[in-house]
């Protein structure tokens, strides 16, 4: 079976690129009104594809479906059949709050936008450099935009610099895509790499198993002649080819909470609380690693960034310099496949079964290359220095992440991170704990999971105790962000 290489042409441009240098950004979350009107809309939009552009312009305009929404468009079931299984369910279904951690206060019932009975349909996602943006989101809305859509929220953003609410560095870790194939799958894979298969985040390309994740395929007809045939299924339509899924959330952050809470655990020492939030985070505050950088390359790790990604966590088996529990060792742990040949598969069993010897070095976090997303959010709300945050007298106002991340497989990427590493209350030997930063500390039914833990050479382990719950889920839903082919051929153009 041979495959072509991605035609850029055809994939929406966050899956390559994060808009950088347009700091200006609004996601407009919006019901259909009139579907024909709606077509009108998305016919004439000026969607921007994945070629690289000299120079590189100055707006872009993606789009994103939920599944009602195209429900909305006309796909029938038999096609919506073909989409994953937590998309078409949707974020905010009963067993899905539970695996994310969305209860109490991150019910679905309480968020402003996603929640059930409020049916969304599309997510359209402006970016701009700054002097283009009302200009831009003007233009691109057109005459139609008000006829087609009812705006349920308009989202807007904040330019941190790089950084996040809490003050770290973010979006300095993401995988590289082998948009070439040029990696064996399936593989086994002993050490770490940072090149992760195509298919792992685009539909119709084989994934790091080696295998093509399910989508819709449709008998050819008139009406979707435009779109590419499957490779594994040459005689069907691929719709998913060249489209992914987009998972958003918007994570409100409760700035002065965490830096009262580091503050008072640091007896009142600023420099101290930083340090806390640093083993918490698993970077320092202007993202640098907590672990000395590796002599040798790691395949996939470009130069330009080397100083902050050319490390794994194999040099602190311990967890002494990067606790186990930080929030980057646990949503990527940095690990490659088990390896089998230094541990017999009867004792592998052993462990798997939990009857083997107890303690971090013995615990089995699954190979991360079946686990890794790509981030595209946007931070929202003003700046607040630590210093700020600590002043009691200042007006408080929301601040957080719109979270988006892209993936081909929800459940095995999204889905297991936020469950199983961030919100799961046993992890790599832990116990009480879930991530320090996003954890909701009280789920029904769970234990507590307000510690973190920070080992400590020659000495016990130090644990600190009563985290608070620093970040609240306020909406979410799940998307299918579509090829530029799929996108006319809902449009029925
Ligand atoms: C308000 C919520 C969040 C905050 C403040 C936050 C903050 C950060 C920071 C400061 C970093 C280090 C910089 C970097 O490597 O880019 C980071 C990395 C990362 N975060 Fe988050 N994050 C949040 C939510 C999430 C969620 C919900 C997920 C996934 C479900 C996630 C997954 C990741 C991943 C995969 C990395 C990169 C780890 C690595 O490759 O080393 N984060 N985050």
């Amino acid at each position: 079976m041979t495959y072509s290489l991605v035609d850029y042409a055809d994939v929406q441009g966050l899956v390559r690129f994060g808009y950088g240098r347009m700091t200006s950004a609004s996601y407009a979350l919006v019901r259909v009104k009139d579907v024909a009107a709606a077509k009108v809309w998305l016919r004439a939009a000026p969607v921007t594809n994945a070629v690289e552009k000299r120079p590189p312009p100055t707006a872009a305009l993606q789009i994103a479906f939920t599944a009602p929404g195209l429900a909305k468009f006309g796909l029938p079931p038999s096609m919506m059949n073909g989409f994953s299984r937590e998309f078409r369910n949707g974020m905010s279904e009963d067993y899905r709050r539970r695996l994310l951690g969305d209860v109490d206060r991150n019910a679905p019932e309480r968020w402003d936008w996603g929640g059930p009975g409020r049916e969304l349909h599309l997510l359209v996602m402006f970016f701009a450099e700054p002097e283009h943006f009302d200009s831009f989101v003007q233009s691109t809305k057109g005459n139609t935009w008000s006829e087609a859509f009812e705006e349920v929220i308009w989202l807007g953003t904040s330019n941190l610099d790089g950084d996040e609410p809490f003050g770290f560095a973010d979006g300095i870790s993401q995988p590289q895509i082998d948009w070439d194939e040029q990696r064996q799958t399936p593989c086994t894979q002993l050490e770490y790499t940072n090149i992760v298969a195509v298919g792992e985040f685009l539909l119709g390309y084989r994934n790091e198993y080696g295998k093509i994740t399910d989508r819709p395929l449709l008998d050819p007809d008139a009406t979707n002649a435009e779109l590419l045939p499957a490779v594994d299924a040459p005689d069907k339509k691929d719709l998913g080819r060249n489209g992914t899924y987009l998972v958003m959330r918007q994570l409100e952050q409760d700035v002065r909470e965490f830096w009262k809470f580091l503050y008072e655990h640091a007896g009142g020492n600023l420099a101290e609380a930083g340090q806390l939030g640093t083993k918490m985070v698993g970077r320092t505050q202007g993202g640098d690693p907590l672990l000395p950088i590796q002599d040798e390359p790691i395949p996939g790790t470009e130069p330009r960034t080397a100083k902050q990604n050319q490390f794994t966590y194999e040099a602190d088996p311990a967890g002494v310099r990067c606790p186990f529990g930080a929030h980057v060792r646990r949503t990527n742990p940095r690990n490659s496949d088990f390896p089998e040949q230094r541990i017999g598969a009867l004792r592998k069993l052993i462990i798997i079964l939990g009857f083997g010897p107890k303690g971090f070095y013995n615990d089995l976090t699954s190979s991360v290359r079946f686990h890794r997303i790509l981030r595209r959010g946007r931070e929202y709300g003003s700046e607040l220095s630590p210093e700020q945050a600590l002043q009691s007298d200042l007006p408080n106002e929301p601040r957080g992440l719109h979270f988006i991340c892209l993936n081909a497989n929800i459940a095995r990427q999204f889905e297991f991170l936020q469950n199983a590493w961030i919100a799961n209350t046993k992890f790599a030997g832990l116990t009480g704990e879930s991530d320090p930063l996003l954890g909701n500390r009280r789920a029904p039914g769970c234990p507590v999971t307000d510690n973190f833990t920070m080992p400590c050479e020659g000495a016990l382990p130090r644990r600190v105790s009563g985290l608070r719950q620093f970040v609240t889920v306020k909406g979410g839903a799940y998307f299918f962000l579509p090829s530029l082919r799929a996108l006319r051929y809902f449009a029925g153009a």
